[in-house]
């Protein structure tokens, strides 16, 4: 009996997922989120549904939760940070006798007691008055009441769903309104939007083209093993004559459902920022360059990497950012090589390059701002000759943020720059294939680090990183003096009327300004901690 007790006793220190407020009271409007649902509704075709579930709840282990994030498509549309909710958005206002909806949320029901352990929930009564809802229902009617029929619709709008539900008892809710939702939506087990875009393919494609995507099948097999689960699609692409491809075609199945059309168009209204989004992204990425301006103040021989990483998130704590909007990561020397090394487990950086890639999350927006210092202070003349090749690269992809620019020529004229350098330099021979700058230079910025975006002109209003990079490991086929250098330079840009807006811009960016900034005196220089055994 005693050891139960102590067992329920620590059991109630650290039972509970840690949830995160429920909606931010500084962050983007109920009237930006309204908005932007009625953008949504304005690109569904007619007589059509969405149905936009939020993320479950993630399991670390035993009964602690990881920290709550809801889905960024979700969040965007609603401003709501709790799980087990979902939107219903129609295409049309629809009546539902005691009233008239274009719009239905479903939220999880107020709970005294879950509340006291991990914070206050908004409820229905709360969904309506700080998200501005007018329909607001409890999770658990979701489908019942009101009656939501997804069979009358012509299209039902949704996402590739429930692959991280886990069998947690904090997502019942969530699975009970997914399995509701899969039975009335008529959502095929295993499909995904791999599956379903290599159907609707098969389906478009005349039969004297159809030996094309028997092959674009053969080669998506490899890589998606929810296709190589598909017997239809299988047998599509291994049918050895278009007659049997023609009689697997007519067994595709035509369904209601689509979970390709709402990607598409989040793609586009994510895209492009609001005011009061760029207004975000310029807080999170300015709290991200002064956290890289007190590093290079900071940052000595005999540091840690994880040291440094603290030191930036501690900036950002500072400053009220509720989080990272991804993993941090500080690499010295040859870690730097890793594009995305967060173990930042090097215990002395000593005077090599380090390259550090972090960025504050504000209110939902993340930054995404890298720098890459020399510990001593002072770059040596190698790393010199790299970083300037980076720079060179940088300030051109960035000239490039303006409207009408395709996205891809930033990439092509970054890349030209750098294998160019890399020649002149004598590290690769001229027209040689190489790995020394292995990633794309550009991606879209917002709530996601990767966010939603097209890759074709780019708009006013975009937010995007430039961020070349050159990455020498131990052991490659240059001279060793190049080795284990790795440098990479990264800011966030916005496209504005006026051209590029560089919002990191307040973290230096020259050899000149970084070497000045490091010889300046941090406040953590008198700072010492007791010895710990
Ligand atoms: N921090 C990840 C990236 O730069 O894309
Ligand atoms: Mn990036
Ligand atoms: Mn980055």
């Amino acid at each position: 009996m005693k050891k139960h007790l102590l067992s329920l006793l620590l059991a109630l220190t650290f039972t509970a997922p840690i949830l995160a407020q429920s909606y931010f009271e500084d962050g983007l409007s109920a009237d930006f989120h309204r908005g932007r649902r009625q953008a949504l509704r304005a690109q569904m075709p007619a007589n059509s549904v969405a149905v936009i579930f939020t993320n479950p709840q993630k399991n670390r282990s035993n009964d602690v939760d990881f920290i709550y994030h809801p889905n960024t498509d979700f969040y965007y549309l609603t401003g709501l940070r709790e799980p087990n909710a979902v939107l219903v958005v129609f295409s049309e206002t629809r009546d539902f006798g005691a009233f008239s909806a274009d719009e239905l949320l479903y939220v999880q029901n107020r709970d005294p007691r879950a509340e006291m352990w991990n914070g206050k929930r908004l409820g229905v009564e709360g969904a309506k008055e700080k998200l501005g809802f007018e329909q607001v229902f409890l999770n658990e009617a979701f489908g019942k009441s009101p009656a939501l029929d997804l069979g009358k619709f012509d299209k039902i709008l949704s996402f590739d769903l429930g692959k991280d539900i886990e069998e947690s008892s904090a997502n019942l809710p969530m699975a009970a309104m997914l399995g509701q939702f899969k039975t009335e939506s008529g959502y095929t087990a295993g499909i995904s939007a791999t599956t379903q875009q290599l159907y609707e393919l098969v389906r478009a494609t005349p039969l004297e083209n159809s030996a094309n995507v028997a092959q674009i099948i053969g080669r998506s097999r490899r890589f998606y093993p929810e296709v190589e689960n598909d017997s239809l699609l299988i047998g599509f692409a291994e049918a050895d004559s278009p007659e049997k491809r023609q009689q697997i075609k007519a067994q595709i199945p035509d369904s209601k459902l689509n979970i390709i059309a709402l990607e598409e168009i989040l793609n586009s209204l994510r895209e492009v920022k609001s005011a009061e989004e760029i207004a975000l992204l310029s807080k999170a990425a300015q709290i991200s360059a002064i956290g890289q301006v007190e590093v290079m103040k900071a940052a000595k021989e005999g540091m840690s990497e994880r040291e440094i990483q603290g030191i930036h998130e501690f900036i950002y704590k500072r400053y009220g950012a509720e989080n990272v909007g991804y993993p941090s990561i500080v690499g010295g020397g040859n870690n730097g090589c890793i594009l995305h090394y967060i173990e930042n487990d090097l215990k002395n950086v000593n005077e090599r390059l380090l390259l550090m890639d972090l960025g504050a999350e504000w209110r939902g927006y993340t930054a995404d701002v890298t720098r890459s210092i020399p510990v001593s202070g002072k770059f040596n003349p190698e790393e010199k000759a790299i970083y300037e090749l980076v720079l060179r690269s940088q300030e051109a992809g960035i000239q490039l943020c303006k409207a009408g620019t395709e996205f891809s020529e930033i990439g092509r004229v970054t890349r030209q720059i750098i294998d160019e350098g890399l020649v002149e330099l004598g590290i690769i021979q001229a027209g040689a294939r190489h790995s020394y700058f292995p990633h794309g230079t550009s991606h879209h910025l917002g709530l996601d680090v990767h966010d939603r975006g097209g890759y074709g002109p780019l708009k006013e209003g975009v937010v995007l990183t430039v961020e070349p990079g050159i990455y020498i490991p131990e052991g490659s086929d240059c001279d060793p003096k190049w080795w284990g250098i790795a440098v990479r330079i990264e800011d966030d840009i916005l496209v504005s009327a006026n051209g590029p807006v560089n919002l990191s811009a307040d973290a230096p960016r020259t050899v000149a300004a970084i070497e000045a900034m490091m010889e300046q005196s941090s406040p953590l220089e008198n700072w010492t901690l007791p010895e710990v055994k």
